[in-house]
């Protein structure tokens, strides 16, 4: 009955969205101009290339037409109809393109193949989307370069066909960036060659349950993962958490233990043992090699939880005297830094939850803005000239819930709704007082999913969507060109693809369509307690 209802007002909404004219389209492109008529699809959806370029993104283009019935090849270019991809350096921006739906032709030009990529996805939601392809000029860029999803395997892992789908449709809605949460306290998810006991030892256990079977990501199985991601123009970043949410590696190696206190047992790494910067350098050394792109995390968020214990330890205690440091907070400062060099020597970026602030990091370090209740962290971070990633908590931390009729998840005064994920950053600029010069910092923003009640494939979809659909077209659309009520309009198109996707997604419209999944039952005490300790 649900599915009816749910049909009925579908068919509505596209015959409003018809009416108003909006191009269905998610993230909504900067410039639209429409014209009169449609493709002609007697011409049929043959691609070819004006000057050999973009060959990687019409094969992605042939293949997404062949699957969805349209019969497609790559024709040489004698051909005067069809699709057309050509290369253009007037598209400025490289993640740019232009689309021109003529009845007769359509043509994609841009500068770089992520520009071209991005046509091909606009072009594929309007043949998805619409009865008849209708004549257009689009051009468009992205408001920001940093366009992110993080994804929190180490609580509950996912595995490597789910994380396949949410890139492709993070591809599909124009997301670049899907940062990996791979360790914390409650599982370690790579395989590392060297120290295979992080994943076999450290593997075993999830926030729910401490004894659920060894899980983790083989290096086979990143490399390929990495490959998808590449072909979908997203950059993956990885995270190995340091010196705090280390309970799950220290399990497997005792050795560098630094220890914790109360609900975080055994939670850092310690500092004061040379043996520590061997063990993590080799263990960043082999994740570097895994990733292609230049960006290493390394956490660096709430070691306060466990920091008291370096304080009693011997080797840390060692450490300050050798060093003259009156407070375990130099030592902090004094593993980062090293860890920095680390990622240096490594040739990659560092990138860091926002607590590296307090340890005065080099400013080639990027910093994640996190602690949405800290805004002076934020504005130290810009004043400063640190490329910054907007992600705080409120209204980007997808493990809040987003309705008011849901339970299951975070609800700290208030939660994460689809509007305010939508309407995201620009009053927040405002009432922090964020001024256009420090807005030159800013990279883009992202969204993250800590997946401490996101046990099974239902409950990630439901907190993931539609909210990332609000979070991609933040990221991409400019405010002048945004709208929540166009937008709610255009997500009747995500929801359709989403039902055919078999996605659990939170409809907003009608919220009894998928009521709101059960939270996972805590088999045992987490290793970390399931209390909600971020600060
Ligand atoms: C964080 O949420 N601990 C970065």
């Amino acid at each position: 009955m649900n599915r009816i209802i749910t049909s009925v007002l579908g068919a509505l909404i596209a015959l409003q969205l018809h009416a108003v004219g909006q191009l269905p389209v998610i993230p909504y492109p900067q410039s639209v101009v429409t014209a009169e008529g449609h493709y002609n699809v007697s011409h049929g959806f043959d691609v070819y290339s004006a000057d050999s370029a973009f060959v990687d993104e019409i094969d992605f283009l042939i293949d997404k037409l062949n699957a969805s019935g349209r019969n497609s090849r790559a024709v040489d270019n004698s051909r005067r109809c069809g699709i057309v991809m050509k290369s253009d350096v007037s598209v400025k921006s490289p993640e740019g393109y232009r689309l021109v739906i003529g009845k007769n032709k359509i043509e994609i030009a841009a500068s770089d193949a992520a520009g071209a990529f991005y046509g091909v996805q606009t072009l594929l939601q309007l043949l998805n989307n619409c009865r008849e392809l209708p004549c257009v000029t689009i051009n468009d860029e992205p408001r920001y370069g940093w366009r992110g999803y993080m994804r929190d395997d180490a609580r509950h892992f996912t595995g490597v066909e789910s994380v396949k789908n949410l890139l492709d449709l993070m591809a599909y809605y124009k997301l670049n960036r899907f940062h990996w949460h791979l360790t914390d306290g409650q599982g370690w998810r790579i395989e590392i060659k060297k120290y295979p006991k992080l994943a076999t030892v450290g593997g075993i256990g999830s926030h729910s349950d401490p004894d659920a079977p060894c899980a983790y990501y083989t290096q086979e199985e990143i490399r390929e993962i990495v490959d998808y991601a590449d072909k979908r123009h997203i950059m993956i970043i990885p995270e190995i958490d340091m010196p705090g949410h280390a309970t799950a590696a220290n399990r497997a190696y005792p050795e560098y233990n630094g220890g914790g206190e109360g609900i975080f047992p055994d939670f850092t790494f310690n500092p004061g043992k040379e043996e520590t910067y061997t063990y993590l350098s080799d263990i960043l050394a082999e994740v570097a090699g895994l990733f292609a792109g230049p960006y290493m995390h390394i956490g660096g968020d709430e070691v306060a939880y466990g920091i008291n214990a370096w304080k009693v330890d011997p080797d840390v205690n060692a450490l300050m005297k050798r060093e003259n440091f009156t407070d375990v907070k130099q030592c902090e400062r004094y593993f980062m830094n090293r860890m920095i060099g680390e990622v240096a020597h490594l040739g990659k970026t560092l990138i860091g939850w926002d607590e590296l602030l307090d340890l005065d990091v080099d400013k080639s370090t990027n910093i994640m803005w996190w602690r949405h209740d800290k805004p002076a962290y934020l504005t130290r971070s810009l004043d400063a000239g640190y490329t910054t990633v907007l992600c705080p908590r409120k209204p980007l931390y997808f493990d809040f819930v987003q309705h008011d009729s849901h339970s299951v998840g975070r609800i700290w005064d208030g939660f994460c709704p689809l509007e305010d994920v939508y309407a995201f950053p620009d009053p927040w600029f405002e009432n922090i007082g964020v001024t256009p010069e420090m807005q030159s910092h800013i990279a883009g923003m992202q969204a993250n999913a800590w997946s401490e009640l996101m046990h099974n494939s239902n409950r990630v979809d439901f907190m993931t969507w539609p909210r990332l659909c609000a979070l991609a077209e933040s990221a991409w659309t400019e405010p002048a060109n945004k709208n929540f009520k166009d937008f709610e309009l255009r997500l009747n198109d995500a929801y359709r693809l989403f039902d055919k996707l078999n996605i659990y997604y939170f409809d907003h419209r009608v919220p009894s369509h998928h009521p709101e999944p059960a939270g996972p039952v805590i088999k045992k005490m987490s290793r970390e307690s399931e209390t909600d300790y971020r600060d």
